[in-house]
């Protein structure tokens, strides 16, 4: 449907649980679970949000794949109708036991979280000696055929500002997008604007890098990520830049929260409790419409450090 501000809002962003089981000093996520929605309570609210005209789903954490009806979760979704796309946003390390039934039920797109290639690097940012599971997760991607696969890097100052050369050369061997994300002020870290490495600055050291045209286009404008490639690539460079250069006036996404809670904008502290109605279509649908249109025009990420819906616990 389409908000106060000309939006069309057709994704959602649904985070189906605030734990994780890796470490990142840059995000912090609790262990704690506390109250998590059922497959079945996930599947009404979603309903109600298809009915509103929402068309594509995303699944994040915390760390997504923690939950163990994960795959139930994502069926449930797929079934329901007017959802036309089902993806994924996980940090990779269980990647390869539910990469083919999370195909089977219909998931296509799984974006991976991975800063840094480096194995001593992985563990000193993620509190875990993971990265070759992770890789082995990818490689079971593409065995099994998910497409889209995204590698979504964060790099931070002094931490791994060294690894953009060896994640870009990952998408010019392989069909996988690599995208660098700037740092979000989420954390203690992510408070301190000298960390952020902007996406101008890596691109400047990567002059072969060309804007990705498709049909004549960049394709800038569909997509929050801008997407570069260079001869002989088979993936592309993308750049998300919430800090250096927001794309307000492009979101076209809400969020449901672990909890049952809703959020319009992620840089904005509002959220809303729908639990009270989720047992009545009806009213959950009105419910919904209206929290729609409360979703700011832009965000301001003013909340910050110490919000407790931050960005950590509710998978961006
Ligand atoms: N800033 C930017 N991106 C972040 N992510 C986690 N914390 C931050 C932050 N402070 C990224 C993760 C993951 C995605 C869901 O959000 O790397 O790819």
């Amino acid at each position: 449907m389409i908000d106060r501000f000309n939006r069309d809002i057709n994704y959602l962003r649904v985070s189906i649980t605030k734990r994780c089981n890796l470490n990142c000093s840059y995000c912090g996520a609790k262990k704690e679970a506390g109250v998590e929605l059922t497959p079945v309570q996930i599947e009404k609210i979603v309903r109600a949000f298809a009915d509103c005209g929402i068309t594509k789903v995303r699944l994040t954490g915390g760390e997504p794949l923690v939950r163990q009806d994960i795959t139930e979760i994502a069926q449930r979704i797929a079934n329901i109708n007017g959802i036309k796309k089902i993806a994924l946003t996980t940090n990779g390390i269980f990647l390869k036991k539910y990469a083919e039934e999370l195909k089977k039920v219909g998931v296509t797109a799984i974006n991976i979280s991975l800063d840094t290639t480096d194995k001593e690097q992985f563990r000193a940012i993620t509190g875990y000696d993971g990265l070759d599971k992770v890789f082995e997760g990818i490689d079971e991607c593409e065995r099994v055929g998910l497409s889209p696969i995204r590698l979504n890097a964060v790099l931070t100052k002094g931490r791994n500002d060294n690894q953009a050369e060896s994640l870009i050369s990952i998408a010019k061997d392989r069909k996988i997008d690599v995208r660098f994300i700037e740092l979000m002020p989420f954390s203690s870290d992510g408070e301190r604007d000298e960390l952020v490495v902007t996406g101008e600055e890596i691109l400047k050291s990567f002059p072969d890098l060309k804007p990705f045209i498709k049909d004549g286009t960049t394709d800038f404008e569909k997509s929050v990520a801008r997407y570069y490639t260079a001869e002989g690539y088979k993936g592309r460079i993308g750049f998300i830049t919430p800090v250096s250069n927001r794309f307000c006036s492009e979101c076209n996404r809400i969020r449901l929260l672990s909890d049952g809670k809703i959020k319009p904008c992620l840089g904005n502290d509002a959220v809303y409790d729908i639990m009270h109605v989720i047992e009545n279509e009806e009213g959950l649908r009105k419910e919904i419409e209206k929290i729609i249109m409360s979703k700011p025009r832009e965000h301001s990420f003013s909340c910050g450090y110490g919000n407790h819906h931050g960005l950590n616990l509710i998978g961006g």
